[in-house]
């Protein structure tokens, strides 16, 4: 239940269809819902529409025929105020405190934690402008939604989407419950790639940057639980303070360390690109050049997620990525069986913006016993909660 007061604010764009079905998914927790409006919002989407859904009048000017919409008593009224989808205008005009309409007013009178899920084209997002405006309005304290990657209303494909309803009505949630729903779990994640060493100055590796397995880290240590990520050579690390990161450099360091962890935790997600195969003899030199061809011979690493999930003990859960490029579907299925893993999240590199080192992902989760959900691209930070809202399901 979210049995809050909750003002939605709906600016001008196009996404403001999405705000009827926020309207509606948030009556349907039981919040009660005031909806206010930019008089460019009123020409996408119509206040009856919001009305009938909110089961109350729709405000769209402080002053309407010969009544005063108090705009102080609304913004002391709310639990919370959300404002989706917010325009790059009206970014400006919060962020310089101009308060020419209804939205802006209530914005600057209200002393309640205030929800942004921003929509506009890639461009105007990307633009220094919307920029500075979005970190001057982080800086006041407003909690943004991150936007959505995809198909934008002009045609164009990238960053700019607004967040979707059921994101707003968990982040809503996450901030009135704390947040806290993997509070006291422990969890192991392994991230990042391997380097298998064939002298002191060469290797053999992948191209994983880490991003993956550290959003995934980031993600739950947000949500309340205690972290230990075993990381690969990567360039990133991890910021937050439940976080506590283990570096290594080889599938057998990596190896080591995931055992070490495994048996007092939880939950484990293995998003690393973990070497197969490593040289069999490493050289003490460097090898010399010399002619003719040059053979190396190569032998397998130890397969951590197996291993895990050989000594996996009634309550822990894991998941296990799989990366393909062709018969994904199958490929991915025999690894969650082989692996025993509980899911496991398959990404294509078929699929453009996906798998190593984008800052997005296009995932599919396998379940035992053919259940899948296919997402679309996304942000990794965003995956990242599909897939701990996929476990919590599990926990609940
Ligand atoms: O790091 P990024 O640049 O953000 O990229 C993210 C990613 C593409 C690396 C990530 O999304 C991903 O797909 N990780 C798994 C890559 C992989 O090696 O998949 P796989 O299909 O080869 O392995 C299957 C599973 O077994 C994985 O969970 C893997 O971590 C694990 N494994 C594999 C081999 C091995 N020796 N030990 C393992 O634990």
């Amino acid at each position: 239940m979210l049995d809050k007061k909750i003002i939605l604010a709906i600016t001008g764009s196009i996404a403001a269809y999405k705000s009827a079905i926020l309207a509606r998914m948030l009556v349907k927790e039981g919040a009660e819902v005031q909806i206010l409006m930019t008089p460019a919002a009123t020409s996408f989407i119509s206040p009856l529409t919001l009305s009938t859904l909110s089961k109350r009048p729709v405000f769209s000017s402080v002053s309407a025929e010969d009544a005063w919409n108090n705009h102080v008593e609304m913004g002391l009224w709310a639990d919370a105020m959300i404002i989706a989808p917010a325009t790059a205008n009206t970014l400006a005009k919060l962020s310089a405190g101009i308060c020419d309409n209804i939205v802006a007013s209530v914005y600057l009178s209200a002393r309640c934690p205030v929800f942004i899920a921003p929509a506009m084209d890639l461009d105007m997002w990307k633009h220094p402008a919307t920029v500075a405006n979005v970190e001057k309005l982080k800086s006041f304290g407003n909690h943004f939604l991150p936007v959505g990657y995809g198909q934008l209303a002009s045609g164009l494909i990238g960053e700019g989407r607004m967040a979707e309803p059921e994101e707003i009505v968990a982040s809503l949630y996450r901030h009135f419950q704390g947040a806290q729903d993997f509070s006291g779990k422990k969890v192991l994640i392994t991230a990042g790639p391997t380097y298998e060493p064939l002298d002191p100055v060469r290797f053999i590796g992948n191209r994983s940057s880490g991003k993956m397995g550290i959003a995934i880290a980031e993600g739950f240590a947000e949500r309340g639980a205690s972290v230990k990520l075993v990381l690969g050579p990567s360039k990133l690390s991890a910021k937050h303070a439940r976080i506590e990161t283990t570096k290594v450099q080889t599938a057998s360091e990596m190896h080591s360390a995931a055992l070490k962890y495994f048996p007092g935790s939880d939950i484990a997600v293995l998003a690393a690109a973990v070497a197969d195969y490593r040289p069999r003899e490493v050289a003490d030199q460097k090898i010399k050049k010399s002619e003719g061809q040059m053979t190396i011979e190569l032998e397998k690493t130890p397969d951590i997620a197996a291993a895990l999930g050989k000594i996996k003990q009634p309550g822990q859960f894991i998941v296990g990525f799989a990366l393909e490029t062709n018969n994904e579907l199958d490929n991915a299925r025999q690894k969650l069986e082989r692996k025993n893993f509980d899911f496991i999240v398959l990404n294509s590199l078929r699929d453009t913006g996906a798998g190593f080192n984008f800052d997005t992902n296009k995932i599919t989760i396998l379940h035992k016993g053919n259940k899948r959900k296919d997402f679309e691209l996304k942000t990794k930070a965003e995956v990242a909660q599909d897939i701990l809202n996929e476990i919590a399901a599990f926990f609940k």
